[in-house]
This record gives structure tokens, C-alpha cells and sequence, in this order.
């Protein structure tokens, strides 16, 4: 694997060699898009495979500690080839590629200065290589004997990698930069789940059925299985030495406070956190105080709703009396599942050429979660719509699941929410390296590139709200479903900067929670310790949601009559994902700019072939947290 490593640095070097190309600025930019592209899934050979390249399927990222300084030279690198491009001299869509391309580039090299922090601390019980191995493999393809070979070579190196992981954790312990036990405390658990007989593992799967369909000699296949096996029993001891590594010496090593900002990590700490996830310079100060604001005003909402319906108790009486009801529930998954179709297919979309123009009109399915999962997760589609986008919802208990969070649910994970925003998106002809997030690893943050969480989970937020006015709530309990989930959002402000910023424990925000949702204990603790291990993370919903409302606000004023809302909404969309504040500049723009049905400048030179439309399951981890 070594020589693996060796070539990786070496291409990397003829990467970083092949700057100061000649031509228009159009043609420069695109030649550093698809550079960086590809040193991307050359150190991220995982995120490589989950989009469909696997040119390294038989190597993993590397986590060794200079590695680091590596990945933070090249980017830097990378920032200064970008700044020798005068944007004056782009077409309108690459300014915008340019300008993300920047704050991508930025937002990393920024982040370098906190590579020693959350970095340092590899697995938690919300992610990690001990959590999911079934989704890598599943993206991983299996139609060669050199795929096997390529798998078997990962396998190999896996020990190696967890040793890496150790290393990692060992420099954690000696600067006090270790994690909260609540992070890590379900990690022993979850790596004992793994430590099965090869029959039974992810890990070994594709030696069983698949690969005797495979039409190669028996032998092969033998000695394929051989070395499989004998890689997949390393494995296996080094997950077992990994568990004891995290007993004995991480966990009487964990830190002691609940919020980062305390001991070795800092107040600026979490301040670096919250600007990477809103994508948007925001004090924890005002984030807490937007959070109360907003609880109170969806208190207020809450309250109205409930004297309509003559109802005097507290919030959580009220959420208690709906579970009761067994006219809010659902008998059968089937029933359950045909709801949701209906709500997509009869309620919602039928009437989204009210506020939207240019439909991309890819075909969205509603499929049962094959896991017990949150209420709903979505997964984007294909650019042609052949593999259509999924709404997965979770049929494990109808009996238990109320009618009225279905509604906001659809729009959050469907349409208006995550597909038609993914549909926008993917019609749009994004660089590659905007079109293809890699949406793992959250503990490194803020040394992380960016995948504009804000923009996504704020638009999915804003799509709920937008069946307020779009009168998709039926009855004052289905508004009650949809203020219960946007008021869980507010909350998060609250507790979020509550835990890392003002000292708040754990049990602290555990009430708070429970105090103003329909939640149960349980599902808050895993929430709050969500929290914990995510500084600033679940900000992200809300204040995306808040800055998209904000701008449609400004643009209605400052436009009048002249408002359109289906033409705000393309502007919003027709852009892809992207920071607050770039979003924000571009409304403005277009707020400034203004003329009724204008005939938008098309960019010639950026009809680039933007294939890679595979798209990560890894999509499905994020996106899938509510
Ligand atoms: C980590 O990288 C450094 C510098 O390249 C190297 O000297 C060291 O041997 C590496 N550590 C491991 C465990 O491979
Ligand atoms: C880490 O914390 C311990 C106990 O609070 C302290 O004794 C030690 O000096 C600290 N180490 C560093 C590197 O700050
Ligand atoms: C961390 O959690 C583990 C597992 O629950 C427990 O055994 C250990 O005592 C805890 N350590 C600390 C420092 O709280
Ligand atoms: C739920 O229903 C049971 C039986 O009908 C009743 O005893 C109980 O008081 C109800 N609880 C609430 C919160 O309405
Ligand atoms: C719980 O909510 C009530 C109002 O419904 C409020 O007066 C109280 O302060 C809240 N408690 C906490 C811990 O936030």
C-alpha cells in the first residue's frame, strides 16, 4: 500500500506543476476545477468510489497527522492560482462558480488553523467506519476479479488505518483535545456488532453470492475467498484492538466538559464551527438569540392554534393528547405509505406552478426506509431522471406515527424540500466539484471543505413553511405537526450555543427540548448528544431558513408589484448550493438588476460536459438528518 501513497503524493505533484496554464480566464478556471477535482478523489479514494471513479478503489484515505499540512499546502496552492484569475473577465455563471470555488478553497485553508482539534477525534456514535460499512460496499463495484482484488487490498489496509485513527486519538490525549464520553460512549457497542463471522459481515458479502456468479476459475474464486477471509480476520483484530484502545485509554481521557468552548478547545472554537455549518459570519450570542426569539414566536403560534381548538393545556399535554388518538394514526404500513404518495403526488405537486418557474420535473419516488430510521430521508436522483430521486419514509411503527407531521415531512424531504432543490440543481451544470459534496466526516470541522449545509437544510426548512401559504395544512392539528418540527429547529439555536458557548449541561438542554417539542426523552438525549459531538451542526437548519425568508422579504419590498415569487425562487435555486453569503450578494444583484421577465446571459464557454451525476449514498447520511 505504501507505493499506493507514494504514487498519490507524486500525482499530486504533477498536479500542483501543472499551474500557470495559458488562455482566457473561462478556460483557466475550468483546468483548475477539474484539478482539483481530481486530486480530491485521488486523497479521498472512498468519496472517489461513491461517485462512480475507481481508479483507487483499492486504497483508503490516509490519516496520517502530516497529511494535514499536505492537504492544507495544496489547497492553499490551489487559492493561488484561483487569485491570478480576474473575474472581471467571466461570464455571469462562472463569476458564481468562481466565487464558491474561492469560499471553498478559503473556508479550508482557514480551517487549518483548527486541524488539531475536532480532527483529532475520528469516531463517534453518529459516524465513522465502525457504523456503516454496508454503504461503502455497496457503492463499491463487484464486476471484476480486479474489483476483487481492489476490495481485498482495502480490507488489508484497514488495520493500518484504524492504527492511524490511534495515532490521532493519542495526540487528542496529550493536548486535552479528546471528545465528550457522549460521543463516543455507544462506540464500543456499535464496534461489537462488527465482530462477526465473515458470513455475516458487510465487510465479506461480496465473497458469497455475487462473487460465484462471477465467471472466473473456481480456483480464483478460492483463493480469492482465502485472502478475503485471512484480510477480514486483520480486520477484525484490529477493531478489537481499537475498542480496547478507546476503554482503557481514551474514555478516562474524554472531556470532562459538555461544550467545546471550555478547557483546551475554546470560545473560538465553536465561533470557527458556526461559521463553517451557516456558511455566514453569526455570533453564538446572536445564534442563542435568534433561538429564543424564534421559540417564543412559534410558542405564540402554538398557543392560537390550540385555543382554536379549544384545548387548554401545555404543549406537551397537547402532543400527549394527539398520540392518544387513534384517528391520527395509521393502521398499516400500506396505508401509511400510499398517505405519503397521495400528500406528494394530489396535495403538493400539482401546485407548485403557483410559485415555481422552469419545473425540472424529475421524477421523485416514495419508498419504504429499509431501516428504522427518522421519520423521512431523501436520495437525489440522476440528471436524466433515470434513476428517479427517493423519498424514503419509515413504516416501522404506523400505529405511532401522527398523521400530522406527514405534511411537513413531504416538504422537507421531497418537493418543494430536497428534491426539487437536487432537481435544480442537477439541471444546472455545475462544475463537478460543486456537483459532488463529500458529505462525511462533520468531526473536522471547521478543516473540512464546505458542503453549504445552511443553503441545503435552510431551503428544506423554508419548503415546509412554504405550505403555510400554500394552505397544505389542513386543520389546526396538521399546523400543530408543522410548528412542532420548526419549533424542534428553533430550539437547537437555544441549546446548541447553550452547551458550547454559555456552559450549559447536558440535562439542561435535555429539558429545554422537551419542554417545547413533541419529542421523547429518549429520541432528545440522542439529539442532545448529537449536539455535543456536532458544535454547531443543527444551527445550520434554521438559519438558513431564516436568511431565505429575509431575502424574499427584501426582494417583495424593494420590487413591489414587480415581485415574482417563482422568479425569486429560480433565483435561489437555479444557482445550486452555495453560502449565505454569496446567496445573499446574488439576490441583491438580482434585486438591483431587475427587469421583468429578463432574458438571463448564457455562458458559452462553460457548456462543459458535467457527467458525474452518481450520487454518493453518502447524500443519504446527511441528508436524511432532520
Ligand atoms: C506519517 O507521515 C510521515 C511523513 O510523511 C512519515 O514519516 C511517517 O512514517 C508516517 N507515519 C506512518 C505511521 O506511516
Ligand atoms: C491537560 O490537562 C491536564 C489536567 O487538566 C493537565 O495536567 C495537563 O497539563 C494538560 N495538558 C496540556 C498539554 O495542556
Ligand atoms: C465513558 O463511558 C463509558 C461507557 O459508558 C464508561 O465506562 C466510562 O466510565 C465513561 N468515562 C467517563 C470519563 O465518563
Ligand atoms: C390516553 O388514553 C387513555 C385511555 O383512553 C387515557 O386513560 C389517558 O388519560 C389518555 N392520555 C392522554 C394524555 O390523553
Ligand atoms: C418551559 O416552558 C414554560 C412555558 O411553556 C416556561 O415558562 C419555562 O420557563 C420553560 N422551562 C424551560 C426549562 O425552558
Amino acid at each position: 500500500m505504501f507505493t499506493w501513497r507514494l504514487l498519490s503524493v507524486l500525482l499530486v505533484s504533477v498536479l500542483t506543476q501543472y499551474k500557470h496554464i495559458r488562455g482566457d480566464a473561462g478556460s483557466v478556471l475550468q483546468i483548475l476545477f477539474k484539478d482539483f477535482y481530481a486530486w480530491r478523489l485521488a486523497d479521498s479514494p472512498q468519496f472517489a468510489t461513491y461517485v462512480g471513479t475507481y481508479r483507487f478503489n483499492d486504497r483508503l484515505q490516509s490519516f496520517n497527522v502530516s497529511k494535514m499540512i499536505e492537504r492544507y499546502n495544496i489547497a492553499d496552492g490551489f487559492l493561488f492560482d484561483l487569485e491570478q484569475i480576474d473575474p472581471a473577465e467571466l461570464c455571469d455563471s462562472d463569476v458564481i462558480n468562481y466565487r464558491i470555488f474561492k469560499d471553498v478553497l478559503t473556508t479550508y485553508v482557514k480551517g487549518f488553523k483548527w486541524s488539531r482539534f475536532g480532527s483529532l477525534n475520528p469516531l463517534n456514535f453518529l459516524e465513522g467506519i465502525h457504523l456503516d460499512p454496508v454503504h461503502d460496499v455497496e457503492a463499491t463495484p463487484f464486476f471484476t476479479r480486479g474489483d476483487y482484488e481492489n476490495f481485498i487490498a482495502r480490507l488489508q489496509d484497514t488495520p493500518f488505518q484504524l492504527s492511524e485513527y490511534k495515532d490521532l486519538y493519542r495526540t487528542a490525549i496529550t493536548i486535552n483535545r479528546t471528545s465528550h464520553n457522549a460521543s463516543v460512549d455507544r462506540v464500543p457497542g456499535q464496534i461489537e456488532r462488527l465482530l462477526v463471522d465473515p458470513e455475516e459481515s458487510a465487510f465479506y458479502q461480496p465473497f458469497t453470492d455475487i462473487l460465484e456468479e462471477l465467471p472466473i476459475d473456481d480456483q480464483v474464486k478460492l483463493d480469492l475467498r482465502d485472502r478475503a477471509r485471512a484480510a477480514y480476520q486483520g480486520v477484525l483484530q484490529a477493531f478489537h484492538d481499537l475498542k480496547a484502545f478507546l476503554e482503557i485509554e481514551y474514555f478516562p481521557n474524554t472531556r470532562p466538559k459538555w461544550g467545546v468552548g471550555s478547557l483546551h478547545y475554546g470560545l473560538d472554537y465553536y465561533k470557527a464551527c458556526l461559521e463553517w455549518h451557516l456558511s455566514t459570519d453569526m455570533s453564538p450570542e446572536r445564534v442563542h438569540q435568534i433561538g429564543l426569539q424564534e421559540v417564543e414566536r412559534i410558542k405564540g403560534l402554538m398557543e392560537k392554534a390550540m385555543e382554536r381548538q379549544n384545548f387548554k393545556g401545555s404543549v406537551a399535554e397537547y402532543f400527549a393528547m394527539l398520540k392518544n388518538d387513534t384517528s391520527l394514526h395509521m393502521e398499516t404500513e400500506e396505508e401509511l405509505l400510499e398517505a405519503y404518495q397521495k400528500i406528494v403526488n394530489e396535495r403538493v405537486r400539482p401546485r407548485l406552478p403557483e410559485v415555481f418557474n422552469n419545473l425540472p420535473n424529475l421524477p421523485v419516488k416514495v419508498e419504504p426506509m429499509p431501516y428504522d430510521g427518522p421519520g423521512g430521508q431523501y436520495i437525489s436522483g440522476s440528471e436524466d431522471g433515470s434513476r428517479p430521486g427517493i423519498f424514503l419514509v419509515n413504516l416501522y411503527r404506523p400505529k405511532e406515527t401522527g398523521t400530522y407531521v406527514m405534511v411537513p415531512i413531504t416538504l422537507h424531504e421531497s418537493i418543494p424540500g430536497h428534491h426539487l432543490q437536487a432537481s435544480y440543481a442537477l439541471k444546472a451544470s455545475l462544475p463537478s466539484f460543486r456537483r459532488n459534496t463529500e458529505f462525511s466526516r462533520y468531526y473536522e470541522v471547521p478543516f473540512h471543505f464546505p458542503f453549504y449545509t445552511a443553503y441545503v437544510e435552510g431551503w428544506a426548512l423554508y419548503a415546509e413553511s412554504l405550505g403555510e401559504e400554500l394552505n397544505f395544512y389542513e386543520h389546526d392539528r396538521e399546523l400543530m405537526g408543522r410548528y412542532s418540527l420548526e419549533m424542534f429547529r428553533a430550539c437547537r439555536l437555544v441549546v446548541d450555543s447553550g452547551l458550547h458557548y454559555y456552559g450549559w449541561d447536558r440535562e439542561e438542554a435535555i429539558q429545554y427540548m422537551l419542554n417545547y417539542t413533541s419529542f421523547s426523552r429518549v429520541e432528545m438525549t440522542i439529539e442532545v448528544d448529537r449536539y455535543i459531538t456536532w458544535p454547531g451542526q443543527a444551527c445550520a437548519y434554521k438559519i438558513g431558513e431564516i436568511k431565505i425568508k429575509e431575502l424574499r422579504k427584501r426582494a417583495e419590498e424593494a420590487l413591489g408589484e414587480l415581485f415574482d415569487i417563482r422568479e425569486f425562487h429560480s433565483v435561489v435555486l437555479e444557482n445550486g448550493p452555495m453560502p449565505l453569503t454569496i446567496l445573499e450578494e446574488i439576490v441583491d444583484h438580482w434585486i438591483l438588476n431587475y427587469r421583468p421577465s429578463k432574458v438571463e446571459e448564457t455562458c458559452t464557454d462553460s457548456a462543459h460536459a458535467h457527467h458525474v451525476s452518481v450520487l454518493m449514498a453518502l447524500c443519504l447520511i446527511t441528508l436524511s438528518l432532520s
